[in-house]
């Protein structure tokens, strides 16, 4: 029978009690629930609800329970529901008195969110370390081929040159507000329901304050009813999973393009590649394909306790045992995401000469010819149109804008000058860039540097007084 089966004359029947059962996965949170009975146990002899000896083989038990989950002497027990009342018998067993004592003034709903927000932020920390390990990643590869040209896209149509560099510091900037967003996440999850109880509050003196301070929340819910029903700080974690999640899949789908033989921008190492079982040449990007497809996994997670969420009444609900699958699914595939990535980045090869090739295929310089114009007096309008003349030519011709004679580009405007051959260079059009955020070199070296001034910033905040 159940710890709580006093009132029942029947025992579920065994399909039952493995449907209502929420063990197989929060399980997994045997150390944060361990570490929310110590704290309860610390206060309740601190308020005088039981004694400094009851505290103390309660603590006592409770880190045995630990040491033999860990050590996976714990034989859990699908009839025992969750990970509060496995660890609760298990300590009654072992201690007697005080174990039972461990309960009061607290309800498995207020217990059961101190876990998870304990977990939330545990996790939150553990993403934040591994969004910075693909940052650094991402910015030594910027740095190495910073002063690598490649064509600039829109439309998936060669566009205007850029630097590659510039184009991996896109990916650190999208990165840069992903921790941002794991980092409000952290904030959500920082304040602590325990004492709550059921819903109501309790008639026991509890310090709430001093739970939250033992198990190092920063604040205290203040109203109990949203304490038990609220797992919004979840949903920002997922928020924060997904969105970084479909950021890691636009950077591999950009991996596979550029690892075919049609791109061939890039070689992915083996260690990050895999064969075909029938055909020997094969060399198949599948782990940046693997993250792509992940994303579709993770903002699932998110709708699902979305859907679990919306119209549920105050205060708990047994909906909200649903809560905890998705979010440990969603923060297990970023990590892995994070770290995947972070591999395949730092061993690629960088195929820098076909890069600059492909920069110089599809009449990227038309813009700045057309700017050549405009900066002669022709409004921006005519200048477009007449270089749009010129590219026609060079279709006819089956040439490049390079190809054409001073006389060509005379014939189409006055304008045109010897110096024209300048405009058609593909690294002057990129050094000429010069905007902020532009793709100049100069630029990009602000970029870098402010990259990596935001890795070491966001290094402390992950892991607080760890680095200088
Ligand atoms: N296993 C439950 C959960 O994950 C714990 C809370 C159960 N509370 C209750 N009154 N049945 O949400």
């Amino acid at each position: 029978m159940a710890l709580w089966s006093g009132r029942f004359t029947q025992d579920v029947s065994e399909f039952t009690q493995r449907f209502g059962a929420s063990l197989p996965v929060d399980k997994q949170l045997y150390a944060q629930d361990i570490a929310g009975s110590k704290a309860h146990a610390a206060m309740l002899a601190q308020v005088g609800v039981i004694s400094q000896e009851d505290a103390r083989i309660i603590r006592q038990g409770l880190d045995d329970v630990q040491g033999a989950i860990e050590a996976g002497e714990f034989a859990f027990d699908i009839n025992d529901e969750d990970i509060h009342m496995s660890v609760e018998k298990r300590l009654t067993e072992q201690v007697g008195q005080p174990g039972a004592r461990l309960h009061t003034g607290r309800s498995r709903n207020d217990q059961v969110v101190t876990d998870t927000r304990l977990f939330a932020k545990e996790r939150a920390r553990a993403l934040m370390e591994a969004n910075l390990q693909l940052r650094e990643a991402l910015v030594a590869q910027a740095e190495a081929n910073r002063d690598v040209i490649m064509p600039g896209y829109t439309h998936m149509q060669h566009a205007q040159p850029v630097l590659f560099g510039h184009h991996l510091l896109a990916y650190v900037a999208m990165l840069e507000r992903d921790f941002g967003r794991l980092q409000a996440a952290y904030d959500a999850a920082d304040a602590s329901p325990l004492g709550a109880a059921a819903l109501a509050g309790t008639t026991y003196p509890l310090d709430r304050f001093m739970t939250a301070r033992e198990l190092g929340f920063s604040r205290v819910i203040g109203n109990s009813l949203d304490a038990v029903s609220d797992r919004d700080f979840l949903l920002d974690l997922l928020y924060a999973c997904s969105v970084s999640c479909m950021h890691l899949s636009r950077l591999c789908e950009e991996l596979v393009l550029w690892s075919t033989s049609e791109f061939a921008f890039i070689e992915l190492s083996d260690a990050f590649s895999t064969g075909s079982s029938i055909m020997p040449q094969k060399k198949n990007p599948d782990f940046a394909e693997l993250i792509r497809g992940k994303c579709g996994r993770v903002v699932g997670d998110l709708v699902a306790l979305l859907v679990t969420m919306k119209s549920l009444p105050l205060a708990y609900n047994k909906d909200l045992q649903e809560d905890k699958e998705g979010a440990i699914d969603a923060a297990k595939t970023l990590e892995d995401g994070y770290q995947c990535a972070a591999g395949m980045i730092a061993t690629m090869t960088v195929k820098a000469d076909n890069m600059l090739a492909q920069a110089q295929k599809g009449y990227l310089a038309a813009t700045d010819v057309a700017d050549y114009l405009a900066k002669r007096g022709m409004p921006f309008r005519q200048a477009h149109a007449a270089v749009g003349h010129l590219v026609h030519l060079c279709e006819e011709r089956g040439c490049d804008l390079c190809d054409l004679s001073l006389a060509d580009f005379k014939a189409e405007s006055d304008l045109f000058e010897a110096d024209i051959v300048g405009a058609l260079d593909l690294r002057a059009i990129v050094e000429a860039r010069t905007t902020y955020g532009g793709t100049c070199p100069s630029e990009v070296a602000r970029q870098l540097a402010e990259a990596k001034g935001k890795i070491a910033s966001d290094s402390e905040t992950a892991r607080p007084g760890t680095r200088a």
